[in-house]
Parts: structure tokens; sequence; C-alpha cells
């Protein structure tokens, strides 16, 4: 297949380069930064250098400024939505010119899209709850949705914390406990649906040949947990002496409106679209997830 890739470079996006290379498959990665071209794989710049007569199977819209980068103001925030739907809306006008639209187009979202939802547990279909996040997740998809007037199939990858050293949420979360601080966030009892970085790839790989398939998926984990949970498997892979939490009006303090939208409450997330497909988890327990990485990495 030929595929193209908008955040290809990133920590996913890494490690989708590397599997789809490895199936044999020519990969372009569309990038602000010069990079090297590599056997199989080319970088461009601007989609103006895909011509209209290139062909291409499938398209994987990956590319966003980081939510947890930078503190969030009035700028970043717009830096944060643009980077999405500027992206994704390149790509639609693309599509537009091209003689032969690419088949399949698998766009980035994230759980954010329910919004904060308590203990509830969230499929594909539930209702959503306002918010900052919510509100990008949706425009985010409705753009990407566009392409199935063009005959394209669309599938929404509705992400949930991505696990895996060299990169991710992971290292920031474990901060505290490589200096003996087993801690949570506010109360910890707010969810936290995660999935394993491999489990992401190949959730990918399987939905880019699942040509049967389309509409919004939950790439997370059968089993989210809550940050307490969390905390308490993370703690079975370091030697702490406290545990605390860390209180919500520090967290609004040290990282402000950023907390309460992606720290102190969550969504408890379960892939029901994805495993009614077929799709097999290698990581389907926190426990086995964070035994792999830390195997791995020691
Ligand atoms: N990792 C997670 O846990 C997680 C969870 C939920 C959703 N997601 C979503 O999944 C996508 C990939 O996540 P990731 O963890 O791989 O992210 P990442 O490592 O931060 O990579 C983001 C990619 O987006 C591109 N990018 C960054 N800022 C940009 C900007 N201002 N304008 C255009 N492109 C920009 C970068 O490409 P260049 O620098 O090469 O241009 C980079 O390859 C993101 O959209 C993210 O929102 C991730």
């Amino acid at each position: 297949m030929r595929v193209l890739l908008t955040g290809g470079t990133g920590f996913i996006g890494t490690a989708v380069t590397q599997a789809l290379l490895a199936a044999g498959n020519e990969v372009t990665i569309l990038s602000r930064h010069g990079h090297t071209d590599q056997p199989h794989c080319r970088y461009i710049g601007t989609l103006d250098q895909i011509s209209r007569r290139t062909r291409l199977d499938a398209v994987i819209n990956l590319a966003g400024a980081s939510l947890a980068g930078r503190r969030w103001n009035a700028a970043y925030k717009r830096e944060i939505v643009e980077s999405r739907l500027g992206t994704t809306r390149q790509l639609l006008a693309m599509f537009g010119r091209m003689e032969h639209c690419p088949a399949t187009l698998l766009s980035a979202s994230a759980v954010g899209y329910y919004g904060h939802q308590g203990d509830d547990v969230l499929v594909e279909s539930s209702p959503v709850e306002p918010g900052f996040a919510q509100a990008l997740c949706s425009d985010w998809e409705a753009v990407a949705l566009q392409a199935r007037s063009l005959g394209t199939r669309v599938c929404l990858l509705r992400l949930g914390v991505v696990l895996d050293t060299g990169g991710g949420a992971l290292s920031e979360m474990a901060r505290s406990f490589s200096v003996g601080i087993a801690s949570w966030l506010g109360t910890g009892h707010q969810w936290l649906s995660w999935i394993h970085r491999r489990d992401v790839v190949r959730a990918l790989m399987f939905l880019l040949e699942r040509e049967d398939v389309q509409g919004a998926f939950n790439i997370t984990s059968p089993s989210p947990v809550t940050s307490r949970g969390f905390a308490a498997a993370l703690n079975r892979h370091y030697r702490t002496f406290i545990q605390a939490g860390v209180p919500a009006p520090v967290m609004r303090l040290l990282v402000g409106e950023m907390a309460g939208e992606l720290l102190l409450q969550g969504q408890r997330v379960i892939p029901g679209r994805l495993q009614a497909a077929g799709f097999e988890f290698s990581y389907p327990d926190l426990e086995s997830a964070l035994a792999a990485i830390y195997a791995a990495h020691t």
C-alpha cells in the first residue's frame, strides 16, 4: 500500500511508520521539519508536493500540537486547534484535487471527545459532555468525516492515553515514582482510559485492512483504571517511600486550565466497536502492559 502520514514523526506516528515499513508498504510523511528520506519512506514539507495523479491507498492523520506540551493560553489553544483542524482541512483539499481519492482515511481524535463523565462506561455511541477538549475532538472529527462525501472510508481514532517509553504520557506520570513518591492526581477517583502503544499500532493496521468497517473507534484497552488504580499498578515497578495525592488546587496552580480538562477528570472508555469487529488486544490489562514496557527497557 501507499500510505501518507501526518504526525508520522511523533510518538505514535514513528511506531506506525515502522510497522508500515516492516509490512512492505510505501510511506510518505508530512513534516514541518527537514528529514532524510529512507528506503520506502520519503518526507514532504507541504501537501502540494503530492501531485494530483498520485495514487494513495490510505492516509493516517495524526498531526497535532501536544495538549500537554505547554501551559494553555489563548495563543496556544489556537495552535492546538489549528494544528489539527487546519491539517485535516488541508488533507481534504488535497483529496478534492486528486484524480484518485485515497480509499481510506484514519484520522486521530481522543477519548476527550466524550467530555467528563464520572463513572459511566462509555462506548462510541455514548452522549458527550461539553468542554474545550470535547469541542476540539468533535470539530476535528467533523472535518475528517467530510472525506466520506468524496468516497473515502473514514475511521475516527478516539485514542486513550498511549503508554510506552520514549515519549508520551508515561514518563511524566512516572516522574514522582522515580524519586520515591507514588502519586495520583486530585481525589484519584477519575478514570484513565489507556492503551499500550503496540496495541495502537496493531489497531491501526487492523482498521487499514478491514475495508468493511468505518466510523468512530475507541482506541483504548478494555480495562480503564482510576488514577489511584494506575498509581498502584505503576508502584509495582518502583521503590517508593511515600504515597500521596497531588491536591487539585496544587495541580491547577502548576499547570493551569489543562489540569481541569485533562488530569483531574477523565473518561471510563471501552473499545466496544473495535472488539465487536474482532480485534484482540496484546495488552488487555494494565499489569501486562506495564510489565512489557518495563521489561523491554530495563
Ligand atoms: N499520545 C497520546 O497519548 C494521545 C492520546 C490521545 C490522542 N492523541 C492524538 O494522537 C496524535 C498523535 O499523538 P502523539 O502522541 O504521537 O503526538 P506527538 O508525539 O506530539 O506528535 C505530534 C505530531 O504532530 C505534528 N505537529 C506538532 N505540532 C504541530 C503543529 N503546530 N502543526 C502541525 N503539526 C504539528 C508533529 O510533526 P512534525 O513536528 O514532524 O511537523 C508530530 O509528528 C495527536 O494528534 C494527539 O492529539 C495522542
